[in-house]
């Protein structure tokens, strides 16, 4: 742990030089005043670490050593916080973590995957050897959502946690949109730009965004970290006529995270849905992020801001080094990682409204089939739109009253028994935000 007394300068070991390392040298560089004045102290940085010594990364490093070793840079005496921003949930992220804890180093990380799948055991170890272990930048770039959580809202009972926290699936979500293009269109066109992480599935999968999500649902409810249980669907199979339908309907489409203690145990989703095109969420454009924090004093708390890039997630990493020099100490999870609950995962989740979009065969007392069908499955209509259609088929839009996600899937089975029913119609819930 650094010596605070000496008030020396805090020194930084920063253990990858990419986006988000290289952005976190240039503020240190830029700011050494400001951030002296603001620390108590001067923040320095001693050594880095990153794959190829010599490539030119458009910031001058000459004045810190190299180790060719992230493991052999969070060990050295001579650095007071290991910076890991390397990425990875496994290999030299993990172990040069675990290292600089049990070196007795405080760490701070951008890496969402890494404390996704051991976030639980790194904080035990980290709180057990009395060392911080920080990860502002890992959950919504430079939003800073795990310092509200944890310090402004600590007061709150939190409700719901909500976020669109993967900036890439908003840009292909809202670029569908705004150019009325197919989803593999603006795919590709987000490779060229260098959106998609290395693996895309990580984004598009929704698996990046649900481990931002399973970090904000241990803070917010108190549980182990747990993204084994959070449900996951990611936006492949949104197609451009569900972007249109909906926004017909007066919606837009999100990858939407929701987390919730409700009667029957931890809800933890991230996966499309419908949102209200007013809401500040449906307003949400290209690849900026939000989350939305619902406590029972303060009501609702809308953040908004870059969820990537070289700047805001390096101002995320960066505010928690100044944390860390001022001496502010708080467990992981806002509270000590060893008490946190096991969550009981909810198997049903919260009845919402759903959108149904589907092609009907273009006869009479289809859609008399189609509603009774909905009926028999207890699911109660509540608006209803049909459009132009070819001379056998018309394509139907459907939004429920709350029903349940295994009501709309033995509605959708007792479809084809109607014999009206073209293809696999689409089912998508309706977020109330
Ligand atoms: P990046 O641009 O790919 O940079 C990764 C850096 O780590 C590179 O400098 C690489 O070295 C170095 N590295 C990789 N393996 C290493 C190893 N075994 N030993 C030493 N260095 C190694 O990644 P990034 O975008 O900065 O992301 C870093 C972390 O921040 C990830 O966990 C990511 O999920 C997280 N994050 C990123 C963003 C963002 O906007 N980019 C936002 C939020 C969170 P070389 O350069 O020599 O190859
Ligand atoms: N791939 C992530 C995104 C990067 O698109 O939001 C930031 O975590």
């Amino acid at each position: 742990m650094s010596d605070l007394t000496s008030k020396g300068p805090l020194r930084l070991g920063i253990a990858g030089l990419g986006t988000v390392g290289i952005g976190a040298v240039k503020i240190v560089q830029r700011h050494a005043d400001l951030l002296a004045r603001r620390a108590g102290r001067p923040v320095v940085i001693t050594a880095v670490s990153a794959r190829n010594r010599t490539k030119d990364r458009g910031a001058d490093l000459s004045a810190y050593a190299w180790e060719d070793d992230a493991v052999a840079l969070a060990q050295r005496d001579d650095i007071d916080v290991f910076v890991e921003v390397m990425g990875g949930s496994d290999g030299p992220a993990k172990a040069a973590t675990e290292a600089a804890i049990a070196a007795g180093k405080d760490v701070v990380t951008a890496n969402k995957a890494l404390l996704a799948l051991h976030g639980q055991a790194l904080a035990e170890v980290a709180e057990a050897k009395g060392v911080s272990l920080r990860f502002e930048a890992a959950v919504a770039g430079g939003i800073p959502v795990i310092k509200a959580l944890t310090e402004g809202l600590a007061a709150n009972a939190i409700r719901r946690v909500m976020g669109v926290m993967n900036g890439t699936c908003n840009y292909i979500l809202t670029r569908m949109e705004n150019a009325g293009l197919p989803y593999d269109e603006v795919f590709e066109e987000a490779r060229q730009l260098g959106y998609l992480e290395a693996d895309p599935t990580l984004d598009v999968g929704g698996i990046d965004a649900g481990h931002k999500l399973a970090l904000l649902s241990a803070i917010a409810f108190g549980t182990r970290v747990s993204f084994d249980k959070v449900e996951l669907e990611g936006i492949q199979r949104i197609t451009i006529e569900d972007i249109r339908a909906a926004a017909d309907m007066g919606y837009r489409i999100k990858l939407l995270g929701v987390a919730q203690m409700t009667g029957r145990g931890l809800e933890q989703r991230m996966s499309p849905c419908l949102v209200p095109a007013d809401s500040p969420l449906g307003q949400l454009q290209g690849g900026t992020n939000m989350v939305v924090l619902e406590g029972d004093s303060v009501g609702q708390i809308v953040l908004r801001g870059a969820g990537a890039g070289e700047g805001p997630t390096a101002s995320a990493v960066m505010g928690d080094v100044i944390d860390i020099a001022r001496g502010f100490a708080e467990p992981v999870f806002g509270q000590p990682a060893a008490g946190l609950a096991e969550p009981v995962p909810a198997l049903v989740t919260a009845p919402a409204p759903y959108y149904l979009r589907m092609a009907l065969l273009d006869k009479p007392g289809a859609l008399a089939k189609v509603a009774a069908a909905l009926g028999d499955a207890g699911i109660s209509i509540h608006r209803m739109r049909q459009y132009d259609h070819s001379d056998t088929s018309a394509p139907v839009l459907i939004v429920t009253h709350r029903t349940t996600g295994s009501d709309i899937a033995h509605a959708i089975e007792r479809f084809g028994a109607t014999g009206v029913v073209q293809g696999t119609p689409v089912a998508i819930r309706i977020e109330e935000v």
